[in-house]
């Protein structure tokens, strides 16, 4: 669990102060995947550094697992934790190889036992261990860079993770790609992960608990759910954007909305359905698409093994309103 209480970070430039991180509490559980959100100069990587100790504290206090990060050795927790950053931070004038096992090395690993995590990490990033070994970071595109700058960063798999707008330089699909990819991971590793975007989409896809920030200043913490269902204030609600309710529906299922419909398997079926098919499992937003193209708003909503449940309408969408977040699954 990381833990911040009352946490502020005033910069003094000359006779100028400007304060980057304003009175911020707020607690991480451990293995889940918190996102810093706001716009640019709001304080997220001001916060981010503040747990690994590159930037001093100014008041209050980050504890990481119960312990007090200012009681902790700096270069200890600096191991223990693992950190990327938005151009990966690879050292120019190392292999491959010799990126990823810098911590190891330090830790003082044995030679097999480095080399065969190399192996692992590098497998799961979907990358050819004896092809990249010996090359260089600049012989690599911009993904694979990202890729080796979080396998750096796992390397002595430290239970906490920083990551500072990992993938914010990468095109869109390749963004998309290495999103999916690091949630399937996440899913096996369980850490605890502070994640910086200024990107909504990201924010709701990749985080279980999103914090927004405007001027260093915390305006909410919640599931990404409840911050589109239900936004603290103006600046939430402007910043998620217009499309909020659209945005929630991407992280809903079919199922869902089938469950909240009375009688539905039993009144709806139709036998002689010919139009298009959903899958409970589908996300709201994709079926709500599949609907609107359809003349009459319909579609047949197969279960898992691909029997026809029931015909869905645009109108119950309706039902949606009103219902609390936490009586609905979230698809991550
Ligand atoms: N070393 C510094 N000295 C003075 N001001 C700084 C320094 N680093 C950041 N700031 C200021 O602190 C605020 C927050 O910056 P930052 O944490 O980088 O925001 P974000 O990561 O959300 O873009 C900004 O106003 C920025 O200009
Ligand atoms: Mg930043």
């Amino acid at each position: 669990m990381i833990e911040f209480e009352n946490v502020t970070k005033v910069y003094e430039s000359g006779n100028k102060k400007v304060t980057a991180v304003n009175d911020v509490s707020f607690h991480v559980e451990e293995g889940k995947i918190c996102v810093f959100l706001g716009p640019s100069g709001c304080g997220k990587t001001t916060l981010l550094r503040m747990v690994n100790r590159l930037i001093p504290i100014t008041k209050g206090t980050i504890k990481v697992n119960g312990k007090d990060v200012n009681n902790t050795d700096a270069i200890e927790l600096r191991r223990s934790i693992g950190y990327v950053i938005q151009h990966n931070g690879l050292f120019p004038n190392m292999t491959i190889e010799e990126n990823i096992s810098v911590v190891p090395k330090l830790l003082g690993w044995e030679e097999t036992k480095i080399k065969k995590r190399y192996d692992e990490l590098m497998e799961m990033m979907g990358l050819d261990p004896e092809q990249f070994q010996k090359r260089y970071p600049y012989e690599l595109s911009g993904g694979q860079q990202q890729r080796i700058g979080i396998a750096r960063a796992l390397a002595a798999d430290p239970p906490v993770m920083l990551m500072d707008e990992p993938f914010g330089a990468l095109d869109p699909v390749i963004r998309e790609h290495l999103q999916n990819e690091f949630l399937k991971i996440q899913k096996e590793m369980k850490k605890t992960i502070l994640f910086v975007s200024h990107d909504i989409d990201e924010a709701i896809k990749l985080g279980d608990q999103v914090a927004i920030f405007n001027a260093g200043k915390l305006m909410q913490f919640d599931t990404p759910d409840r911050i589109l269902s239900h936004p603290k204030n103006d600046f939430v609600r402007d910043f998620v954007g217009e499309d909020r309710s659209l945005k929630r529906l991407s992280l809903l299922k079919v199922k869902d909305l089938v469950e909240l419909i009375d009688g539905f398997v039993e009144g709806r079926n139709k036998s002689d359905w010919s139009g298009q098919v959903i899958s409970v499992n589908d996300n709201l937003r994709t079926a709500l698409s599949v609907m609107l193209s359809e003349p009459n708003g319909e579609a047949g909503v197969a279960d898992e093994e691909n029997n026809l449940l029931g015909v869905l309408h645009v109108s119950d969408f309706s039902l949606l309103n009103g219902v609390h977040p936490e009586d609905l699954t979230i698809v991550k």
